[in-house]
Formats: C-alpha cells, structure tokens, sequence
C-alpha cells in the first residue's frame, strides 16, 4: 500500500497532510473472505492553493532572466534531460510493475511502454540538436538582416491520459521542458502512482520551479490554473469534453496554444480484393491490443459482404486463441480493464446492438466480471447502433458489411473524427483512389496495416475533432516554441 503524500513545487518535495485519494488496481485478489479488489496507495488531493503555488513557481521560473530555464543553452537544457532520463532508466522494474497493477497493461506492453518513453526522450534530444542547427538562422532582406531564433512559449500544464499514463505525458511533457517551457503536471487519473518513483528524479535534474507536480480533482486543481489566465500552453490527451471545459475556462483563448490528442473512431476498410489473413491479423491486433483502449485502436472494421464470411471465420478464430489472465502472467494479453463502470458501458453497446440486429459471433464474447470484458465481435453492425458511432475503448469489435465502398466512405467522410483509417486491398488502384480521398480526412492512412502512433519520429495528429497540433519528436518541439526575429538595419 503506497501512501504518497508529496508534491513537487519549486523544486521542493512538500508534504501534504490533507485528504487522499484512494487508488485502486483493476486486478482483484483473493483474500480470506474472498476475492476482493486490490487498493494499491493513496495520492494527495490537494486543493486550489497548492495548486496555484505550482502555477506561481512555474511562472517565476519562467522569468527569472538571463541564463534560467528559458533561456539556457540548448546544450545545458538537454543535459538537464539527460540527467533525468539516467535517473528514470533506474526505475524501470518499479514503474512496470505499477504500470500492470494500476492500469492493468500486460508485462510485454508495460515494459514497451517504459522503453518506448526513454527512447523518446532520446529521439527528442537528437531532433532538438537538429532543429537547433537549422532554426538559428540569418535571413538578409532590404537592408534588414534578422536573426531568426526559437524560444520557449510560456508555461504550460500537461496532463497525460490513463491508457499511456507514462509514455503519452511524456510526449508532451519532454518537449515542453526541453524547449524552455516551464511546466505544471497533472498525472493521469489511473497510472497516477507510477509517477512516485520518479518525483526525486524531477527534483533533482531541473532548477526550481521548471517542473512542478501536483495531484488531485481535476476541478480543484487544474480549473483554477486555466482560469488564472496564466497558462500559455494546454498538452492534453483525452477527451473533447475535457479539453473543451479546460479550454474555456481561459481568460484570453488567443493567449493560449492548444496541443491536444483527443476522441477518434478510427475505421479498418477492408476491399474484395484484401488478402484476408494479413487484414484479419492487422485487426485483431488494431482492435484488441491492450483490450482495444488505445486512442489509434480500429473501433469499426467495415468488410466487402463478398468476403466477410471467410473474414469473419478467421477473425473470431483468432480471438479465440488470446489469453485472458493478470497482466504478469505469460503470454497474456486480455487484461482487466481500469475504468469503473466501463464493463457497464460495454454490455450496454452490446445489448444495444442486438436491439438493432447483431449478435455476438465469437464463443465466449462479452463475458464478464466485475473489471473483466472478453471480447464481443458484434456482426452485422449499422448506422442505427450505439457501437457504431461512439468510442468504445474497449474491447468490443463491430464489423459492418458492404457491398459498395461508397458506405465506409461516407462513414470516414460524414465522421467528427479524422484521426487515423486501414485500408485493406491488394489492388493498386482501389488504393491509390481511396488514399487520395481520404488524405483530406485523416492524419494518417495505413495500407495493408493496423492504426497505430509509431514509429514516433512520424508525425502525430488528427483532423477535426481528434487533434489540435502535431506531436511526434520534430513536430512535438515545434509545438512548444514559436520562432522570433531579432531584426538590425545592417548599412
Ligand atoms: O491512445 C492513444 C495512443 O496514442 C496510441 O498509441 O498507437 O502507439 O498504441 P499507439
């Protein structure tokens, strides 16, 4: 049982001797009077005061002067991080293994996690020295030269979602800092311990006040921040609804900048003409890895009729030979799911769905406990559905056929989201027609391959309602600069 009382403000871990906040794993153990579910720790839930002493340390930092935070060399900003990243990499048994406990990710995925993250930071360093080389120019025009430079944007407040609780805030989190951003950071809901580890680590690789951590209700903490005016910079991945109350609550919308990854629907297109074992694969593996709760999973797979007998067989073979178990367990890879209420919610996207005409095609679909959902392959789905038109995140998995590509098409077309699509087809041309409508629709088309963000040096965005800005290593350190001109008449 992790009690964790401290918080991070102006480089000092404080204590707090308020209320806490209970967290609980998804996985349930047994004890003496039976199977009970895990209560792993606390965390501090604190209130609007320390909350806007965060914000005030992060503002002092950020104007401190000459040869602070922001504006340190680059080389003195990545040796920061560097320190940081040795630190974290000293860690990594004991944030996997809250990684499985708390969000319930299996050992492969939690250990891919971590490593992802620090090869990241990595990535991010490497594309920081290049980004540097090329943005500190001279431009000479009409007797002006100007000196072009990116600086830091402000102060920004970050907050990561459960699904990737370490390796998506860090996204955002890295890039803010190392451009010279001072930050506040609010850790995910579920996955919130496994920041603990690495609280002394943040204290000791940055000055006072460039990163400070706090911890509680979204409306005690992180509303006051917004509402002071004093944000410059929101990262934040989740929900529209969450980004759009953050959002609002700003003063001067103009001051801020918006990096945001949010809600996606994304669509698997499977053609006549696929090779059905690659699609069925790919699928298997967009829809259902880590049970379907990762923004980029495929959460409607639209089948020609022609071949969605054949497709349907194999799919729900392949099901069928996942393993259901504790995240620790071998070759695991259906998990409890950490959300309260979303077995709920699933049984409810099924029942509503056989309402309208579908039924689970797979043996063993939908049954469930108190956080455990095997998966339901719900077939055929429509446009009447719940399943259809909202985020399951999760795993259910609703194929839709058709008999003219115009349908998925106007699916993709009439959609609010526009993150990513798959198309399956091994004709040349059913491709190239299709990338070349659906360019104007999505961040990323995948051919013959599931959604997925990586590789991370490759952009990261969404149309619509799915993403504002583009995160990646590159585009990330974009995101928290803006280049200036220092401009001298030079005759
Ligand atoms: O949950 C949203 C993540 O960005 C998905 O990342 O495609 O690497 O699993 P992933």
């Amino acid at each position: 049982n992790i009690v964790q009382r401290e918080y991070l403000v102006n480089g000092k871990l404080l204590t707090w001797d308020g209320p806490l906040n209970e967290v609980k794993s998804p996985v349930f153990v047994k004890e003496s009077d039976g199977l009970k579910q895990r209560v792993l720790g606390s965390t501090p839930l604190l209130t609007e005061n320390e909350s806007l002493q965060a914000l005030d340390a992060a503002v002092k930092a950020y104007d401190l002067g000459h040869g602070a935070w922001p504006t340190m060399s680059v080389a003195a900003r990545i040796a920061h991080v560097q320190t940081f990243l040795k630190k974290m990499k000293e860690k990594r048994d004991e944030v996997v293994n809250l990684l499985m406990w708390e969000i319930g990710k299996n050992l492969k995925d939690s250990q891919k996690e971590f490593d992802r993250t620090c090869d990241y930071m990595h990535d991010t360093i490497e594309g920081l020295k290049e980004l540097d080389r090329k943005s500190s120019s001279f431009e000479v025009e009409q007797g002006i030269i100007g000196q072009i430079r990116r600086v830091p944007l402000g102060v920004a407040l970050c907050m990561g979602p459960y699904n990737y609780p370490l390796n998506e805030t860090f996204t955002t989190l890295i890039p803010a800092l190392i451009m010279g951003n001072t930050v506040v950071f609010k850790p995910a809901k579920f996955g919130v311990l496994l920041i603990k580890p690495l609280l002394e680590a943040f204290k000791d690789s940055f000055p006072p006040g460039v990163i400070n951590i706090i911890y509680g209700r979204g409306r005690d903490t992180v509303g006051a921040l917004m509402a002071s005016g004093k944000i410059d910079v929101l990262a934040f991945i989740g929900t529209n609804k969450g980004a759009n109350d953050l959002k609002r609550l700003h003063p001067k919308p103009h001051r801020l900048r918006s990096v945001l990854g949010l809600d996606a629907k994304n669509p698997g297109i499977v053609l006549k003409d696929a090779d059905i074992d690659v699609a069925v694969d790919e699928c298997i593996a967009g829809s259902l890895s880590f049970n379907g709760q990762r923004c980029t999973a495929l959460k409607l797979i639209f089948v020609h009729s022609s071949i969605v007998d054949e497709f349907n067989k194999k799919f729900v073979a392949k099901v069928s030979e996942l393993k259901a178990g504790l995240p620790w367990e071998d070759g695991v890879s259906l998990t409890p799911l950490p959300e309260p209420g979303k077995v709920d919610y699933l049984k409810d996207l099924v029942e509503d769905a056989g309402n309208h005409g579908a039924s689970i095609i797979n043996e063993g679909g939908g049954e469930s406990n108190e956080t455990f959902f095997f998966p339901a392959v719900l077939y055929p789905v429509n446009s009447k559905m719940k399943v259809y038109n909202e985020e399951q995140f999760g795993p259910v998995v609703p194929i839709v056929p058709f008999d003219d590509e115009k349908e998925a098409i106007n699916y993709v077309v009439n959609s609010n989201f526009g993150q990513q699509l798959s198309i399956f087809s091994q004709d040349s041309k059913s491709i190239g027609r299709m990338v070349d409508l659906f360019a104007n629709q999505v961040g990323r088309i995948n051919i013959n391959a599931q959604c997925q963000r990586g590789p991370d040096t490759f952009p990261f965005n969404g149309r619509k309602d799915s993403a504002e800005g583009t995160l990646s290593v590159s585009d990330a350190l974009r995101a928290f600069s803006i280049r200036i001109i220092v401009a001298a008449k030079y005759n």
